[in-house]
């Protein structure tokens, strides 16, 4: 079957469908995949199923962008083979040819889980697999010798995430392996030598651990002082409310070895809310550039295959700049929308040095569905300061703050369409604190999703919401008032007909 056949081209107007996030032209994504940056071009590839709106026999599709924001659908770059579907994985650049691939020269190298079954069973099989382009992404070879690591042992050995580390002039693997995950390195990113593997009893085990990325950064800005984070998903279990969840580890690597400098038993999430799960990092970002840049699939596997879209399935996060910054709390990973959304930003409302009295609904005049909202007031002697979006008569979701708990609430409860999973509608509570009686709030709204950055990302919280179309209102409120010191309101432009 020819796939380009299959997917009719969308015109990004369907129900819900995000106008600044990234999304499939059409049917299922899950997983981002082998996120590099190379030549001048950001890679994205993803989980795709490009014959249908579930999740079904995975493909890598393929887009590319020179900002992050803006996208340009490719061909699938990589399709079942002899091997087996094409499960997620990283890409490198293979700068010095180490591979043999590129006639001494550079190119892209994918390493990715081809999963099928053992032969005569029904047995799971995944095993780690390589493909190579050397232009620029549009074409992929597949390697005549894969899978190039195999691990009969372990039943969930998938997700690999490749780096190149400098130190010991090794490429370093990390990958999902059943409760743990296991670290390889090599010299030419064909041949494998197990190092170590880090997990049991660390962290949370509430799912099957999958998607880990490990990479290093500086603390507070200070190149003198560099940790090492790993990021490592966990899938749905029956017995979490929550679903599907990302969780991190912050501490020290050697090249072979993750040791975190948390006691075990202490976990770190990386997102408070529902809809942010198997997020990676771009890989080869120049050095000028500096930045490590994450980027989720923006769902849950607990309701991913009945959210009420038709004709396409999930979005990604906005791509996000990952800093490690010291807080009351120790060292953090904090997250911000990279600074290129202001390419899309068309201002609305500017408030500074504002009293607001409660019962006042000063965006009473504003109906949008795509917005960026930053604010930071003082809540004075209101107990209760929240902020009503994507509001009806009859629909609204709710975000709101409690000043003396200092519990931030997300309710999705009357959100709109939550029909198609019971555990869909649900009402969040997270600890934010409010230093110096500020409340520092970035939300980004895009029809059907809502992504708040609290504290300079410090509390981060992403979910998915079905609204009608005319649910577009807003309403900021307060128990006793506040004071703004400063409100920014963008309309966020569509980047599919404005590209
Ligand atoms: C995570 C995941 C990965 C796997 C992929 C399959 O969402 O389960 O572990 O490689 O999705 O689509």
């Amino acid at each position: 079957m020819d796939v380009e056949q299959v997917v009719p081209r969308s015109n990004y107007s369907e129900k819900h469908r995000p106008q600044f996030h990234f999304t499939p032209e059409s049917n299922w994504m899950n997983d981002p995949n082998g996120m590099v940056y190379f030549n001048g071009e950001y890679h994205l590839f993803y989980q795709y199923h490009p014959y249908s709106s579930v999740w079904g026999p995975m493909h890598w599709g393929h887009a590319v962008s020179i900002d992050l924001i803006h996208w340009e659908h490719l061909p699938i770059a990589l399709k079942p083979d002899q091997n087996g579907a094409i499960f997620s994985g990283s890409a490198v650049v293979d700068w010095d040819d180490t591979t043999g691939f590129f006639n001494g020269q550079s190119g892209l190298v994918a390493i990715f889980t081809h999963a099928d079954t053992y032969p005569g069973s029904d047995k799971p099989r995944q095993r780690q697999s390589l493909a190579y382009s050397s232009d620029n992404g549009r074409s992929w070879t597949l390697y005549k010798g894969n899978p190039v690591l195999s691990e009969p042992r372990i039943l969930d050995f998938r997700d690999p995430k490749v780096f190149w580390h400098k130190e010991t002039n090794r490429w370093v693997m990390v990958i999902a392996s059943g409760q743990s995950i296991s670290i390889y390195t090599s010299l030419n990113l064909i041949d494998w030598e197990f190092a170590s593997t880090f997990g049991e009893k660390e962290g949370s085990h509430q799912g099957v651990w999958e998607c880990p990325d490990l990479f290093k950064l500086p603390v507070d800005n200070d190149p003198s002082k560099q940790k090492w984070v790993l990021l490592v998903s966990l899938g749905d279990h029956p017995d979490v409310d929550s679903g599907s969840k990302t969780q991190y580890f912050i501490g020290e690597f050697d090249g072979k070895t993750f040791r975190n400098d948390h006691h075990p038993d202490h976990v770190c999430w990386l997102d408070h809310g529902r809809d942010n799960y198997a997020g990676v990092t771009w890989s080869d970002l120049p050095d000028h550039d500096g930045r490590r840049i994450l980027i989720g699939w923006m769902s849950n596997w607990r309701y991913a295959n009945e959210t009420p879209t038709e004709g396409w399935r999930s979005a990604m996060t906005i791509p996000r700049e990952l800093v490690l910054k010291s807080t009351l709390a120790g060292v953090q990973l904090t997250q911000l929308p990279v600074t290129e959304l202001k390419n899309i930003k068309e201002p609305l409302v500017l408030v500074k040095e504002q009293k607001i009295t409660s019962g006042e609904n000063v965006l009473s005049g504003i109906h949008e569905n795509t917005l960026e909202i930053t604010m930071d007031l003082n809540p004075g002697s209101s107990e209760v300061v929240g902020l009503k979006v994507l509001k009806s008569d009859n629909e609204e979701t709710v975000i709101e703050y409690n000043a003396k708990t200092e519990m931030l609430t997300f309710d999705r409860t009357q959100s709109g369409d939550s029909s198609f999973h019971a555990s869909f509608a649900c009402k969040q509570t997270i600890k934010m604190n409010s230093p110096h009686e500020r409340l520092q709030l970035t939300v980004l709204i895009d029809r059907s999703s809502i992504e708040i950055f609290g504290n300079s990302g410090e509390t981060v919280v992403t979910n998915l919401v079905f609204p009608k179309e005319d649910s577009n209102g807003l309403e900021l409120y307060s128990s006793d008032g506040i004071f703004i010191h400063s409100m920014e309101i963008n309309r966020l432009k569509s980047v599919w007909t404005n590209p």
